[in-house]
């Protein structure tokens, strides 16, 4: 138990080369900590909106410290809410979401520091969300959409290994990653092997299944799942051509994921794929539920999906992302946690989705420092978890 006693912050670069903000907060016994935020780049209209970084800086300085200078770390929600009040908007862009968040995190970790826990198991505990099984790993091995130069209009090709195990999930996406690699250079020459900005290959190729079949051929001799995002508020293309092209992918690939199948408004179009593909497919909410529990009642009412992602920077707050979980796992969907395309070095994410017992994390290919940093993470985690 201690007291905030003070909040520094300043920019550092993202991996795509943009700002963002990193906050230094120390304690008054003397803990210190560090937390930066991501940044989406196909992010839904409906996200909490970050502010510039400069003015998300001074929001921080200005507003954010005076409020919160002297008041115990590790009432989270208090503080979170505090944050709310001040900021005073539905969707934080006043203060900033960026500005928000980075500050909810670093107290997160600081709270966990100063009482001795790993991060992910202080969040378990504060958080008393209980788990269905270890969180898989999804893993992002062929990049598209706007993530990409390519000419793919799907955003993510994933690959789900079917396993407990960290350490033996990132050895299998290691070896399929190697695979599809050279497979790749084989078929359409070195320039395949260029990636996209979560670290996939980012190959331009004559359909959007090839990826799929590449990717079946890589993994032959593993137990995998896959699963796609089709992002496709950012695809061109009618509801009748992207469920032909979903029902190939089920039927030929066996798909098992399948998030943002239709535009982010489209919840009766999520319907229907629920409705034809079956439990055994998981339906799955990004831009269309947006960490928002208002949003995800939408869902759940009109029977949309079957499956969530959770990404604290499109809510804000620790506090909310977690009241998130709590409402997915009363809906009883699948919780994905994710990371986002433009990355820090904050491996946040892999405790987060450890701690509320997520049953997957997205974290792009093993590939690009910021994604290494969430497999090395989970890795970690594993190691502590004994
Ligand atoms: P984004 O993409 O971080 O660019 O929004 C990730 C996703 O859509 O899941
Ligand atoms: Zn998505």
């Amino acid at each position: 138990m201690a007291k905030i006693s003070d909040i520094k912050a300043l920019k550092i670069l993202n991996s795509r080369d943009d700002w963002t903000i990193e906050v230094e907060l120390i304690l008054e016994d003397g803990s210190c900590v560090k937390a930066s935020v991501p940044e989406g780049k196909s992010d839904g209209s409906y996200e909490a909106v970050p502010v510039d970084v400069d003015k998300a800086i001074l929001n921080i300085h200005e507003e954010i410290l005076p409020a919160l200078r002297g008041l115990e770390s590790s009432d989270q929600l208090a503080l979170d809410n505090k944050m709310r009040e001040l900021d005073g908007t539905e969707n934080k862009s006043r203060l900033g979401a960026n500005a928000i968040l980075a500050v909810s995190i670093a107290l997160v970790r600081a709270s966990a520091l100063s009482s001795g826990r790993p991060l992910w198991k202080y969040i378990r505990e504060m958080s008393r969300l209980e788990s269905f099984g270890a969180t898989r790993i999804y893993a992002n091995l062929i990049n598209g959409g706007k993530h990409a130069g390519n000419n793919l209009d799907i955003q993510e090709y994933l690959i789900i290994p079917k396993t407990e195990s960290a350490k033996e999930s990132a050895d299998i996406i290691s070896h399929i990653y190697h695979n599809l690699g050279t497979i790749c250079v084989e078929k359409y020459g070195e320039s395949a092997t260029l990636v996209g900005d979560e670290g996939g290959y980012a190959p331009s190729l004559d359909n959007n299944l090839t990826p799929l079949k590449l990717i079946k051929e890589a993994s032959n001799e593993f137990e995998v799942d896959v699963g796609i995002d089709a992002a496709a508020s950012g695809i061109k293309m009618s509801n009748e051509k992207l469920v032909e092209m979903y029902r190939e992918m089920v039927g030929v690939y066996n798909l098992f994921y399948l998030e943002d199948p239709f535009s982010e408004d489209d919840f009766h179009a999520f319907k229907g794929a629920l409705l034809e593909f079956g439990e055994g497919v998981k339906v799955t909410g990004d831009d269309l539920t947006v960490t928002n529990t208002d949003r995800m009642r939408t869902a759940k009412a009109q029977e949309s999906i079957n499956g969530v992602i959770i990404k604290p920077n499109q809510i804000g707050t620790v506090s909310e992302t977690i009241e998130a979980v709590r409402q997915a796992r009363k809906y009883g969907w699948q919780v994905v946690a994710s990371h986002r395309s433009g990355e820090t070095n904050d491996s946040f994410i892999a405790d987060f989705a450890v701690g509320v017992g997520a049953d997957g994390i997205k974290i792009g290919a093993p590939a690009r420092g910021e994604r290494i940093a969430k497999y090395n993470r989970l890795l970690e985690i594993e190691r502590e978890d004994v």
